[in-house]
């Protein structure tokens, strides 16, 4: 009797020996996956699998924009008119239908075979559009690419880079300041494949386009904008995470204009 008594005592010790370290275990892994999540997981202020850096994976979810308009209550002869720079902004978010309609004047797709709002030599469309969002209603922080074909926008980076674009751009503060800047970038080759040294002249011609449509529809949505030209190119190609073969040309920042500005 004995002899099995203190067999049963010894198996139901080993039996709780082990429930508790099963439990431990089972304690520790949690721990782990809590830990390792708050490192793996996003941060919530992004909507895709960014941890904040350029990466490839987040290309795939891009973000579809609210469609353009056609129309509006201010004529274009009134925005000619009346268009100034602006650099400084009102504290106050811009929402992402407004975005999505600046970036349409920019370089949004209007005919068939892809012809855009902004002419192109040989329609050959050297330019590439990004979004640099801070306060955009709608948006994540963060810097997406246009995408014309879609009228939607890849993300590139998840988080908010407008005090290092700041930076690069010689410390203009609109940029630092404007809820987003669109960047106006080009690969040239895809011009003067076609027309040799020549393309870059008609590159930059296009840049001035897509420069003046985004003022003038900024001007319609009672939002102010200034072309910034006055930048360090590798510090902002390397601050957007741009490719070697793209030049950032145009940075313009957009916003509701501040109270020290009066719209004509
Ligand atoms: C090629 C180019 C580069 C420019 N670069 C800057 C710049 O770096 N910073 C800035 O505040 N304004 C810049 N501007 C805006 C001009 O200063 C502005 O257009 C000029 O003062 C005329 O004012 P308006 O645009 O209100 O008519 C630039 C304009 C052009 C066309």
């Amino acid at each position: 009797m004995n002899g099995r008594a203190d067999r049963n005592d010894a198996r139901e010790g080993a039996m709780a020996a082990f429930s508790l370290s099963a439990a431990a275990i089972a304690l520790a892994v949690i721990a782990a996956c809590i830990i390792a999540g708050a490192y793996i997981m996003p941060p919530s202020s992004l909507k895709t699998g960014d941890t904040g850096d350029t990466m490839a994976g987040i290309r795939n979810s891009s973000v579809t924009l609210p469609a353009p308009r056609t129309s509006g209550t201010i004529p274009v002869e009134q925005a000619l008119a009346a268009r100034r720079s602006v650099r400084e902004y009102a504290d106050s978010p811009l929402d992402i239908a407004g975005l999505s309609q600046l970036l349409w004047a920019a370089q949004g797709i209007t005919g068939t075979g892809g012809l855009r709002t902004a002419p192109s030599a040989g329609a050959l469309y050297p330019l590439e559009i990004y979004a640099v969002c801070g306060n955009v209603t709608g948006l994540s922080p963060g810097v997406y690419r246009y995408i014309p074909d879609s009228h939607a926008l890849e993300p590139v980076i998840g988080r908010d880079v407008r005090d290092d674009l700041y930076l690069a751009a010689l410390q203009q503060a609109p940029v630092r300041d404007a809820p987003a800047v669109i960047v106006i970038a080009a690969d040239y080759d895809r011009t003067t494949c076609k027309y040799g040294e020549r393309g870059i002249r008609y590159v930059h011609m296009e840049a001035g386009h897509a420069s003046e449509n985004i003022y003038l529809q900024a001007y319609a949505l009672r939002l102010g904008t200034v072309t910034i030209g006055a930048f360090d190119d590798n510090g902002v190609r390397s601050v957007l995470g741009l490719p070697q073969n793209q030049t950032p040309l145009y940075l313009m920042p957009v916003g509701k204009a501040g109270t020290r500005y009066v719209r004509a």
